[in-house]
């Protein structure tokens, strides 16, 4: 059979391996999920949407886009959505890499941008992190007339680190109008700062400006798969012309609406995570591991040993997470902040480690 032959040098994206060959109950904290799992609105909501699964959902989410658009003030026309970030990501690059593109990808990141990027003929411009955060002057840098597209991720994944508002404005001011910026905000929630960005209301300024956003991650939705897309009306459109009509199931259409009317669960999300943020930190600064100050609910940690192995210890401990190895850390791992009985299961390790460390 013939395929295309850029297949051959994609791999599949795969979820950490102990979570394939996990037997028995582990922690996930791999994957920054949300360990406070959803509203009960959503439940609620959920259980009554049942009823209509034999019907197909709004193409377009129509109820929902009208309640998104009136949550940001914002014309619903510009909203797209997706099963989740990935799938956008995918439009994205459907939308705007034809073969031989340039495309700018600061790295390492989520992984995502790559393979889409190069599913799409795109050609990757790598441009290193300076101190674990975007190097927003070298992706400037990196733009030459061939550049279709530039991936951002805000707060950045894996290292946890935020560009800040100012900074993002004269970036965004410098790159060519006909350059499309994706700002990834799939964290955005998480970033309590003063100094935050926030891309909806710089889309307002910057017509070349698709921002993302999840109901993943704060909203506690991953296993339902529904993310979306705030772009330009015109972009919108054309973001519309290569999805999947029926892309985003009934019953995510549903729990995304109700999770929008659940502001404290949102809230108790991201003191959760800021608590335990704080905690890991202490925690830390007690052993002497250095880690990277993350405005997201993950926090990358360096162990001075094997990341593999480490996470291997972890594993071992029923607790899953990522080594640096795979994001250019070797010695560091990252971790999801869970709650407060998950994060104390990985406190006991951290000690573990500590102690075997050569004095
Ligand atoms: C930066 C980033 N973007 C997108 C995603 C995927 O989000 P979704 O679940 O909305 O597809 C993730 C998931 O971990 C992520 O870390």
């Amino acid at each position: 059979m013939h395929y295309r032959p850029v297949l051959d040098a994609l791999r599949r994206f795969d979820p950490p391996h102990a979570l394939q060959d996990a037997k028995g109950p582990l922690i996930n904290l791999a994957l920054n999920e949300n360990s406070l799992g959803y509203s009960p609105l959503v439940a609620q909501a959920l259980g009554a949407a049942l009823a209509s699964a034999s019907r197909y959902p709004s193409t377009f989410c129509d109820e929902l886009r009208e309640k998104l658009a009136r949550h940001h003030d914002i014309d619903p026309q510009r909203l797209v959505f997706g099963s989740g970030i990935f799938e956008i990501l995918s439009l994205i690059s459907a939308v705007f890499v034809s073969d031989g593109d340039e495309v700018v990808i600061p790295t390492p990141s989520f992984g995502w941008y790559n393979l889409t990027t190069r599913l799409n003929g795109g050609t990757v411009v790598a441009v290193p992190l300076s101190e674990h955060a975007i190097d927003l002057d070298a992706v400037q840098a990196a733009i030459t007339p061939q550049t279709r597209l530039i991936w951002l991720c805000n707060p950045h994944n894996p290292m946890g680190t935020m560009v800040a508002s100012g900074a993002l404005q004269a970036f965004l001011a410098k790159v060519p109008a006909d350059i499309p910026v994706v700002l990834d905000e799939a964290y955005r929630e998480y970033a309590v700062a003063p100094d935050v960005p926030d891309g909806i209301a710089l889309a307002r300024q910057y017509a070349n400006l698709i921002v993302l956003r999840t109901f993943s991650k704060a909203y506690g939705l991953a296993g339902l798969r529904i993310g979306y897309a705030v772009a330009s009306v015109e972009t919108a459109s054309l973001l519309h012309k290569v999805k999947v009509p029926p892309n985003v199931n009934h019953l995510a259409q549903i729990a995304a609406s109700a999770a929008l009317d659940d502001s404290d669960f949102l809230a108790r999300s991201v003191t959760l995570v800021r608590e335990g943020l704080a905690d890991y930190y202490a925690c830390c600064e007690a052993l002497g591991f250095d880690y990277i100050p993350s405005f997201a609910n993950f926090l990358m940690i360096n162990l001075e040993r094997d990341g593999d192995e480490a996470a291997n210890v972890f594993l071992d401990a029923g607790i899953v997470l990522r080594s640096g190895r795979e994001v250019g850390l070797p010695s560091w791992i990252r971790v999801t902040i869970g709650n407060a009985d998950e994060n104390q299961r990985v406190f006991a390790v951290l000690h573990q480690l500590a102690a075997q460390r050569p004095a």
